[in-house]
């Protein structure tokens, strides 16, 4: 019988304080500005995934959730390139090893969450996708080198190899060699960032990022002063408030960023609209806690879709998460162990109508806090025979 190969690894979403919005090169993914965020924990969101090779398979597959993927795409094909030609070399130098990078691949994942609903899927499962393989090849490469790679797949995979505060440096280079992600800080120096996700809609969203910043690039105005002057400000003042633990700081800044990109997606000409009336709901009640609490204790931020992601301190659980569970205490998500945690706690002043709209818009809650990097894992999704293992 033929060896199957096989290697699992585990990997988080991340969620940007200082958004990537905007593509130099769009074949290789390399962004018009840096940015930065923040890994959250696996125990609540993950991707699992598993990377196997057989000379007995006769084409690339990948499996996701059960149903097979295309892997004809450029950008899985770009991955898988990448990570053949590094194999290659490790063969060259090597005679005695098997040589798996002419064997095709067989790629069985597993999201923990709903795919393709602005919960930054593409992130978690490219990331995994890029670990998997390298561990299956058994490269040598950092998650640095590797977050070249993941970068091809989806730009904010490349941030998704490392656990706790990431930085993706936009680079100058043509061929992208300098456009990496590297670890600002790990979860340790900081790990008492939590955060609660307000799930406003798990249906797939209108504009992808893909095609919805390069829209921004062509034709907003606003577009070109926040990659050349505000991100740039903002990276420094961000890596700073993360070494000081300014929360404070952090909250602005995370605030601003969100704000200022969705700004641009509204200058997009058509604009785009990310945002909606749940999101301004979380919004606003945001800042009635901020009120309330006579300093900023929660922070929100939206990718590009209407879910609203907190970001607070564990010592204000209460006052950000329990507020929230005060009025959205029966929906989905405080079942967790996390959540069953939160004690419900009354808002002070809080706007009716936003309170109303949270009700209505919100259909479930994710409570998380920061987390690790890919994490390797011999749970297997392909068994010895080669194949997928039903779940
Ligand atoms: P999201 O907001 O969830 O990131 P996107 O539409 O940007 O949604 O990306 C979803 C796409 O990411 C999927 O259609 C798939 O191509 C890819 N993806 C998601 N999860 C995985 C995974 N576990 N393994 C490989 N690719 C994945
Ligand atoms: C708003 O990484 O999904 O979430 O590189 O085209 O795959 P592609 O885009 P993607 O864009 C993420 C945009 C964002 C901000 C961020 O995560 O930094």
């Amino acid at each position: 019988m033929s060896e199957i190969y096989r290697a699992s690894t585990t990997a988080p979403v991340n969620i940007a304080v200082i958004k990537y919005w905007g593509k130099r090169d769009p074949s290789l993914n390399l962004p018009t500005n840096s940015s930065l965020s923040v890994t959250l924990s696996q125990s609540d969101l993950r991707t699992h995934t598993t990377a196997s090779c057989s000379p007995t398979y006769n084409s690339d597959s990948l499996l996701l959730n059960g149903s097979p993927q295309d892997t004809s795409g450029s950008r899985t094909q770009a991955c898988f390139r990448e990570l053949r030609s590094l194999r290659s070399e490790l063969e060259k130098s090597d005679a005695s090893l098997p040589k798996l990078s002419t064997q095709k691949l067989k790629i069985v994942s597993e999201n923990n969450f709903p795919t393709a609903a602005g919960l930054a899927s593409s992130a978690a499962g490219f990331a995994a996708l890029v670990r998997a393989i390298a561990d299956l090849y058994q490269l040598t490469a950092t998650p640095t080198e590797l977050s070249r790679i993941a970068r091809q797949g989806s730009g904010s995979a490349c941030r998704s190899l490392f656990g706790g505060y990431v930085s993706w440096e936009m680079g100058s280079a043509a061929d992208g060699s300098d456009s990496l992600a590297t670890e600002v800080a790990p979860s340790s120096h900081w790990p008492n960032i939590r955060a609660i996700i307000l799930v406003a809609s798990s249906a797939k969203k209108g504009v992808s990022s893909t095609s919805g910043m390069q829209q921004t690039v062509a034709t907003s105005e606003l577009f070109s002063h926040r990659a050349k002057v505000l991100v740039p400000e903002r990276m420094t003042k961000m890596k700073d408030a993360i070494k000081r633990k300014d929360f404070a700081a952090f909250a602005e800044l995370t605030m601003r960023d969100s704000n200022g990109f969705h700004a641009t997606c509204a200058d997009t000409y058509p604009p785009i609209f990310y945002l909606n009336d749940t999101s301004r709901a979380a919004i606003r009640v945001v800042e009635n806690i901020n009120a309330a609490a006579g300093r900023s204790i929660a922070a929100y931020t939206f990718d590009a879709g209407p879910n609203a992601v907190v970001y607070y301190l564990a010592e204000d659980e209460g006052a950000v998460a329990g507020v929230f569970k005060g009025f959205l205490g029966e929906k989905e998500g405080w079942g967790s162990e996390r959540g069953g945690k939160v004690k419900v706690v009354e808002g002070k002043d809080l706007d009716e109508n936003a309170v109303q709209g949270l009700k209505d818009g919100v259909s479930r809650v994710i409570l998380t806090g920061v987390g690790e990097g890919p994490i390797s894992v011999q749970d297997h999704l392909v068994d010895e025979k080669g194949e997928a293992v039903a779940r």
